[in-house]
């Protein structure tokens, strides 16, 4: 099989795609004489050719929630943990409900060309029915996408009883990686200690990490410095990652600097969610009105690995989304001022590259010669329109089959051509 004519991401010159089996076998120059009889040819005509997109961070046990038991009014980030926890007492949804939800937002990611997942699930709930429904779905979905599943205490490892055993249990379980929420817990002292047992549980267990971190607007909020410096001493930066860190956005500049130095030595992974926070943040604030996102721009200008991510899919704290990570990456240009030619002709590394950084799945991804023939097909001629047009993904292709496929709408003006 041949994909033939393809812009690899990137790169100048249009390029012919071999595939035996699930393996790219040759990447080499386009030429239209070679074509067999018998051959499976499909011509991209220039069209942009990615390695497969990455969610680094959403709450798929989340998924479709909005609305009950109620809507979330205020918009703000407490009221909806508190629907949240009233819905799990109110509702008792079964294993397989959640795993229906979680199974439509999945595909909602995947049509928009992600292949690989991190998704936060809930495990302050004795039950496990949301930890239980996504780990069968992990199993089950494998051959389409990969799915990393984070033990997320999301109301506390000390503020809600026996969260920190619940972790353990949930890694014991077969969760990937270790979560935590230490803004959320009662006191600062609670929130230190969570981030410690957060990066000994890796330890012990031997799995990744990833917070939820100071996910506010308070400048004094600086629970990050605390898992920057616990992994650094561990020498695990690279295993761990802060999500969404947006109190960094309300730091004095003094202090980012301090902490800046401080996360290039660690080399711990940073996750923005643009989305979700442009909502969340800045909601006690009249005027002006902060954006309450991390400093992505100054973090990625200090060598420190950043990417974005959704967050959430229609759940109790954000209403809309529905797994477009391309339309993620234009707004995250716009709100972290990040709209130069060479920003926006790079963007698609924040959900390509960075997030496979973070997720340690570096190994085998991207569109190489050797590696699996894993890669999605842009509806654009050049990375600049990627970001301008939201390009749909014309087709994802794993392990050498084309598991999504797009047919864009093509419109007609039809308008006399004004001409001398
Ligand atoms: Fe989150």
């Amino acid at each position: 099989m041949k994909f033939s004519n393809a812009k690899l991401y990137g790169q100048e010159g249009n390029w012919d795609i071999e595939i035996k089996e699930d393996t790219i076998v040759g990447i080499t120059p386009s030429s239209n004489v070679d074509v067999k009889e018998g051959d499976q040819v499909i011509n991209l005509e220039g069209k942009v050719v990615s390695a497969p997109f990455v969610e680094p961070h959403v709450h798929l046990d989340f998924a479709l929630a909005a609305g009950t038991p109620r809507w979330n009014q205020s918009g703000t980030l407490f009221e909806g943990i508190q629907i949240w926890s009233d819905r799990k007492k109110i509702l008792k949804e079964t294993k397989e409900e959640v795993k229906q939800r979680a199974l439509k937002g999945t595909q909602m990611l995947m049509k928009h060309g992600v292949q690989h997942i991190r998704t936060h699930v809930d495990v302050t709930d004795p039950s496990f029915i949301g930890l239980e429904a996504l780990l069968e779905l992990r199993e089950e979905m494998r051959p389409w996408v990969d799915i990393q599943i984070v033990a997320f205490p999301q109301e506390g490892y000390y503020a809600y009883p026996k969260g920190d055993e619940l972790v353990e249990e949930a890694l014991k379980m077969g969760a990937d990686v270790v979560g935590g929420i230490p803004h959320y817990e009662l006191t600062r002292e609670d929130g230190v200690n969570s981030v410690k047992k957060t990066i000994e549980l890796a330890y012990k267990y031997n799995k990744l990490v990833d917070i939820h971190c100071d996910e506010n607007d308070d400048d004094q909020s600086r629970f990050v410095e605390v898992l920057s410096a616990e992994a650094y001493k561990l020498g695990m930066g690279e295993l761990v990652t802060a999500s969404h860190t947006t109190a960094m956005g309300s730091y004095n500049d003094a202090y980012a600097e301090k902490l800046i130095r401080k996360l290039q030595l660690s080399k711990i992974n940073f996750v923005s969610l643009p989305k979700a926070n442009l909502h969340l943040q800045g909601r006690t604030d009249s005027y002006p009105k902060r954006r309450g996102l991390t400093r992505v721009k100054e973090l990625l200008e200090a060598d420190i690995n950043v990417c974005f991510g959704l967050d959430s899919i229609m759940d109790t704290v954000y209403p809309l989304g529905d797994g477009n990570l391309i339309r993620v990456v234009e707004m995250g240009l716009h709100a972290c001022h990040m709209t130069g030619y060479d920003d926006i002709t790079t963007a698609l590394k924040l959900i390509t590259t960075h997030g496979a950084r973070t997720l340690r799945i570096e190994d085998n991804y991207g569109v190489k010669e050797g590696n699996k023939a894993n890669f999605i097909v842009l509806d654009t001629e050049s990375e600049y329109d990627a970001i301008r047009c939201l390009s749909p993904v014309l087709y994802s292709v794993r392990n050498g089959e084309i598991i999504v496929e797009t047919k864009p709408a093509r419109t007609k003006v039809n308008i006399p051509v004004l001409s001398k």
